[in-house]
């Protein structure tokens, strides 16, 4: 495979990076996501050719799982081992901590599940993906039990975020994620304390996670195009 759109070219070599780093006989996490989905590509195609052996993958989604069984990569779950040697995923912000808002492919439940238990979390973004702060650019996704979406957005827009139920591409439906539940978009205007919100609002009743991911990540590759060219730092 090789692209020319400079930013497909940029992410390809991104996830090119990051499946670089997978070793024989490790159990690997699968994020969500466009930038992901190249890393799970040359994981499969290393398999192929022989590179890697004894791999196993736990998918953060539906997405994922169909993506690994495309390019051969064996599949497992939590009720089958007990630790993750490495996983990869995209995200939504980063900030200098490391620290990170998920969830535009509303995956971030699921994605948190698998990205936190990893002994070393890598992150795949492009440059555009870097605040300063968290909330800058990126509403906040929340996850949330359809029964509760109406409490839930009151209790949001009383912690001053402008909330938004996320449709579908053709808004003729709310999105619904991997688990049945709905997607609530928060828009912040910047985030002063990540870790605390991430509690506040996972103790919302009906709220199932946050796509706040605080010290989570161990390692961030980041891809740019600079004249044309794709660069990974
Ligand atoms: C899915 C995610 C994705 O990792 C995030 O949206 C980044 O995706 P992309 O690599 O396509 O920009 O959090 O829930």
């Amino acid at each position: 495979m090789s692209e020319t759109d400079p930013v497909k070219l940029m992410k390809q070599e991104v996830g090119r990076a990051a499946a670089a780093q997978v070793k024989s006989g490790s159990i690997v996490g699968l994020g969500t996501g466009s930038t992901t989905a190249y890393a799970i590509q040359f994981i499969g195609d290393r398999i192929q050719s022989g590179e890697l052996e004894d791999i196993q993958g736990i998918p953060t989604s539906f997405q994922a799982s169909v993506l690994a069984k495309k390019h051969g990569i064996p599949l497992t779950t939590l009720d089958e081992v007990s630790r993750i040697d490495i996983a990869i995923d995209g995200a939504d912000e980063v900030d200098p901590q490391k620290n990170l808002i998920k969830g535009g492919g509303a995956a971030h439940t699921r994605e948190k599940v698998v990205d936190s238990l990893a002994d070393h979390f890598i992150v795949v973004v492009d440059s555009s993906k870097l605040v300063d702060r968290l909330g800058s650019t990126f509403a906040l996704p929340v996850e949330v039990l359809p029964m509760a979406i109406a409490p839930v957005t009151r209790a949001l827009e009383a912690l001053g975020g402008k909330v938004e139920l996320r449709m579908g591409v053709k808004k003729d439906g709310p999105v619904i994620t991997d688990q049945g539940n709905m997607v609530l978009d928060v828009t912040l205007e910047g985030i002063d304390q990540p870790a605390e919100l991430e509690k506040t609002l996972n103790n919302i009743p009906g709220v199932l996670d946050n796509g706040l991911f605080i010290g989570v990540a161990d390692e961030v590759l980041i891809g740019e195009v600079k004249d044309g060219q794709a660069t990974v730092r």
